[in-house]
């Protein structure tokens, strides 16, 4: 790279990139590396580069231009072209390897980082790392080692000796920040998934699920019930995600034609008040657990549609509320084996008006050895859940049929989600 890329305009992106460049192999590359970040689906790419070859329009103007990838994402990932796989080929074979053997080390680095709140507390400015390991109630010499350690990849910075600073990648650590990783890191790291994923051998040799072996639980989800602390951080990761994927689903589907759309296992109802705030004349019915709507009212009441939310506590294996011309379906299916889902669909089926839209908002998994999120978070769903996965196109459709709906169409959207929209059969 000359330098850094002009990130003020889709054009200047555009502009600087090829200039930098002058090659659309890169851009190509870029596009791998898009896809691979779960920033721009499979779909995406290939609807570009047709696009590309009819209209002679840079690919990344066209990801620009169509609102799939913001352009100060694109100079980023331009600049730093951070692609396991141009590392791959970037860095001997062994040395990248090791850096995949050893990720969790960065993994359980960032956890501390997240647990101990260091990046709230860099919020002001540069701090000391023995000001931090006081307000934060840990040891300065150990803190300091895992900050080195941090920001030698990039998150945190060390200024001066023993000060250090947020950089653009540790501002996602902060609690108050729009799209905030902060308890994703606290969930994936917390000792019961740490636990499930240290019994990954032995899942797949067996093919048993960890928690019940481990916790004695019927389900994952008992288990937060029963382990509170874990389960409210379980929910703010979750609400953290939706916040993520929230817009790219109100920009994908057109919920205009519906009247009242049911949340079914909505969390504490982050999409669906994201959906209603863009849609000022649908109403909405949350449900979820009782333990977990309890906690909804808040932010529905912060988003100002809890004048037209219904919340209503149950378990969807029991009966689903009635009254909706919309069911969503957001990242529940990959939380279950094939039995659960189809008993969770059916019910929906029975709830679900003739004409009735069911969305089902989840990753779909590409064929072959395409790049995609999903890959590795089906493993994260064999490791902490009994019988979740994520699911091929195909697999929706049996699904689907088994429950009575047909499959009508898969709806790409920005985030690596799709909304898969099915109708009665
Ligand atoms: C992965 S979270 C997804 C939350 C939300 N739909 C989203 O996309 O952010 C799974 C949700 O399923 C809910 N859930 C689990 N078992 C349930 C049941 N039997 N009935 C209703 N909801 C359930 C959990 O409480 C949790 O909120």
């Amino acid at each position: 790279m000359t330098g850094r890329l002009d990130i003020d305009s889709p054009q200047g992106v555009a502009e600087s990139f090829e200039h930098t460049h002058g090659q659309a192999i890169a851009l190509q590359q870029l596009g791998y590396t898009l896809v691979e970040a779960g920033l721009l689906t499979p779909e995406q790419l290939d609807a570009s580069r047709t696009d590309q070859e009819n209209t002679g329009v840079p690919l990344d103007q066209i990801w620009v231009d169509r609102g799939w990838v913001k352009p100060e994402t694109l100079a980023y990932f331009a600049e730093h072209r951070l692609s396991s796989q141009q590392q791959v080929r970037e860095v001997p074979p062994g040395l990248a390897l090791m850096q995949m053997i050893t990720g969790m080390w960065v993994t359980q680095s960032i956890y501390v980082a997240a647990s101990l709140g260091i990046a709230d507390l860099l919020q002001g400015g540069v701090r000391s790392v023995d000001e931090l390991a006081q307000a934060s109630g840990a040891q300065a010499p150990h803190l300091y080692r895992v900050l080195r350690a941090l920001a030698s990849v990039g998150i945190f910075t060390e200024v001066a000796p023993g000060q250090f600073g947020l950089t653009a990648i540790a501002e996602y650590l902060r609690s108050d920040v729009p799209g905030s990783l902060r308890a994703l890191s606290r969930t994936v790291s917390d000792t019961w998934q740490w636990n499930c994923w240290g019994d990954i051998l032995n899942i797949v040799k067996t093919g048993q699920p960890a928690m019940q072996r481990l916790y004695q639980v019927q389900d994952t989800f008992t288990y937060l019930t029963q382990n509170p602390e874990s389960g409210a951080i379980f929910d703010d990761a979750m609400t953290g995600w939706a916040k993520t994927i929230h817009t790219a689903v109100i920009d994908a589907y057109d919920f205009s034609g519906v009247q009242t759309l049911v949340d079914i296992a909505g969390g504490h109802g982050m999409l669906l008040a994201s959906i209603l705030a863009a849609n000022p004349m649908l109403r909405g019915i949350l449900f979820d657990l009782p333990n977990v709507v309890a906690g909804a009212g808040p932010l529905l009441e912060q988003a100002q549609v809890l004048n037209r939310c219904q919340i209503q506590g149950g378990s969807f294996f029991a009966a689903i509320p009635t009254g909706g011309d919309a069911y969503l379906m957001s990242h529940i299916l990959h939380d279950w084996g094939d039995a659960d889902c189809v008993r969770i669909l059916q019910n929906i089926r029975q709830a679900i008006a003739e004409q009735g839209r069911l969305l089902i908002v989840e990753m779909v998994i590409p064929p072959g050895d395409t790049p995609h999120f999903g890959k590795f978070l089906d493993v994260d769903m064999m490791a902490i859940f009994s019988g979740g996965r994520e699911r091929t196109a195909a697999e929706y459709q049996e699904l689907f049929q088994a429950a009575g709906f047909q499959l009508n169409r898969i709806i790409p959207t920005a985030a690596p989600v799709s909304v898969i929209e099915g109708v009665c059969a």
